[in-house]
């Protein structure tokens, strides 16, 4: 072998070296992301969920035996959420401490329920679907009762666990009822 083939040889050698070194970044690159985003769960530790406890008012603003409005700044926010950044949920209180935090959407397609003092019925806009005062399926599409908040009573205010909006996903619900709500 000549010594321009063994250099030939080795030139392709340190061509193949380095695309594979090449190859080899460019995977690293592409998946960091998208392992990032798989095991972040994980490294955080909260099943891919972030919440928080956030304090809704005092309880003097919720009479009992009535429904009302209530709004909360997502803790999940970006600076340019604008308005989006206020939800709203509705408050039930029961009576004493007892209360019942419901997600506005309507459990069929999401659309925002209405409180009909009137009729002690929450009312969807979309297809008619309609819900008992404790939230749950009166009539109409939705499959299932309003979602519910988890909540708890600290310092004489109303705090409720948002960061995600409950569904049956994060089975919300349940953990409602064990603090007492019904649904
Ligand atoms: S979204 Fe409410 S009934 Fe369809």
């Amino acid at each position: 072998m000549s010594d321009q083939e063994k250099s030939g040889m080795s030139r392709r050698d340190l061509m193949a070296k380095i695309g594979m070194l090449l190859n080899g970044a460019a995977v690293v690159i592409l998946a960091t992301p998208v392992i990032g985003y798989l095991l972040a769960p994980i490294v955080r530790g909260d099943g891919g969920r972030y919440r928080k406890w956030i304090d809704l008012g005092e309880l003097d603003e919720f009479p009992e035996g009535q429904t009302r409005l209530a709004k909360y700044k997502n803790p999940i926010s970006n600076p340019w959420d604008g308005e989006t950044d206020n939800i709203p949920c509705w408050v039930r209180r029961v009576e004493g401490e007892k209360f019942q935090v419901f997600a506005i959407n309507c459990a069929h397609l999401g659309c925002p329920v209405r409180w009909f003092p009137q009729s002690s019925l929450f009312m969807c806009p979309c297809h008619g679907g309609v819900y008992y005062q404790d939230g749950s399926r009166a009539s109409g599409p939705p499959p299932r009762g309003l979602f519910e908040y988890p909540y708890k009573v600290e310092g004489g205010r109303l705090m409720i666990e948002a960061g995600q909006l409950p569904t049956l996903s994060t089975s919300a619900s349940l953990r409602a009822r064990s603090n007492g709500c019904q649904g």
